[in-house]
């Protein structure tokens, strides 16, 4: 078996990275980035070195290390972070790589972060997988390209946006998160955010094995950070969608997607609250990793969704994940496909 090997997000899951919790601390970044990607009513935990309540660092540790257990009990080969104290260096946390790390084909791309507080992230928690991933020849790992110092992301004028709401980076450098992109066969769907800018998009179709292609979705969302609460392939044909968020049309302007079926969420979330989220919207739901195209990892408190799961030919997997929620995601932010057999 190759230790890289992944052309969609629903093929038969054999190896992948599951991060790491323990302290973990919130995200610095100026401002009118956070406002414009965080749930407004905690904007002022986002400052220096403040790192999250440790009950939920810790539980989400925890919730992680069940997630590993499920996966490994499912036959896959689970690869795990390093821990790190964030708080200590000024970064965020090793609990995300989905947004940091994207598999295409044999081929692993780190993310060039737009956000300065997580530049370090892969480096610091992940280099030993990394290293070890490389061993096989046939595996390409490609580390993010080294941002002009000073930074210029934040200094204006921002591109593009959604509705007259431009988006807050400008394209001054290469920035773009792996989480901001799908796969889809030799096709990857993307988003343009507050975090992928299209010089982002440029170097990764640059990147990419030969006879891979992007397109670009056109999303609603002002403020659009990362695909996986957008749209969620289950199986070959079937893709379910926030409505809010990208509309059916527009999905269905991509050629691979005519004849797909696709389901828009048909319920709204309900508002998480204790642990309150932190940093995400209820959308969080649909962020799922799909072990082979029937069972999918889903918290046992989303009975809701759980039974969509079922109504559409889905075998839930349950794991609990609501601390993982609060600092920044679900089964899906919070793993790396690393082999899917296609
Ligand atoms: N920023 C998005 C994605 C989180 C994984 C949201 O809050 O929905």
């Amino acid at each position: 078996m190759p230790s890289v090997s992944a052309d969609d997000e629903w093929s038969p899951l054999r190896s992948v990275i599951v991060g790491r919790a323990a302290q973990s601390n919130f995200p610095s970044e100026p401002p009118v980035m956070i406002a414009n990607t965080m749930p407004s009513q905690y904007l002022e935990e986002f400052r220096p070195n403040h790192p999250f309540p440790e009950y939920i660092s810790e539980t989400a540790d925890a919730e992680l290390n069940q997630l590993a257990s499920i996966l490994e009990r499912e036959g896959i080969k689970v690869y795990r972070p390093k821990n790190v104290d964030w708080c200590k260096i000024g970064g965020y946390t090793g609990s995300m790589p989905r947004d940091g790390l994207l598999t295409v084909g044999n081929h692993i791309i780190e993310s060039a972060y737009a956000w300065g507080c997580r530049r370090q992230e892969i480096a610091l928690a992940f280099e030993d997988i990394l290293r070890e991933l490389a061993q096989d020849s046939s595996v390409r790992v490609i580390r993010a390209p080294t941002p002009p110092f000073p930074d210029t992301i934040y200094d204006g004028p921002a591109g593009g946006g959604v509705d007259g709401h431009p988006w807050v980076i400008n394209n001054s450098r290469i920035a773009f998160d792996a989480a901001d992109f799908m796969r889809f066969g030799k096709t990857l769907l993307g988003q343009f955010s507050h975090v992928t800018n299209s010089k982002g998009v440029e170097y990764l179709r640059s990147q990419i094995p030969q006879g891979y292609s992007i397109e670009m979705l056109d999303v609603t969302n002002p403020h659009a950070m990362h695909i996986d609460t957008v749209i969620c392939p289950l199986r070959q044909d079937l893709l379910i969608y926030c409505p809010s968020r990208v509309s059916e049309e527009a999905l269905r302007k991509h050629e691979f997607l005519r004849d797909w079926d696709l389901r828009p969420v048909p319920f709204t979330p309900k508002p998480r609250v204790e642990p309150p989220s932190l940093t995400c919207s209820d959308w969080l739901v649909m962020n799922v990793l799909v072990l082979d195209g029937k069972k999918v990892i889903v918290d046992g408190t989303d009975t809701e969704f759980a039974e969509w799961m079922r109504e559409l030919g889905m075998e839930p997997v349950f794991c609990p994940l609501r601390h993982v929620n609060s600092i920044g995601g679900a089964s899906h932010c919070a793993t790396v496909d690393l082999v899917r057999l296609g």
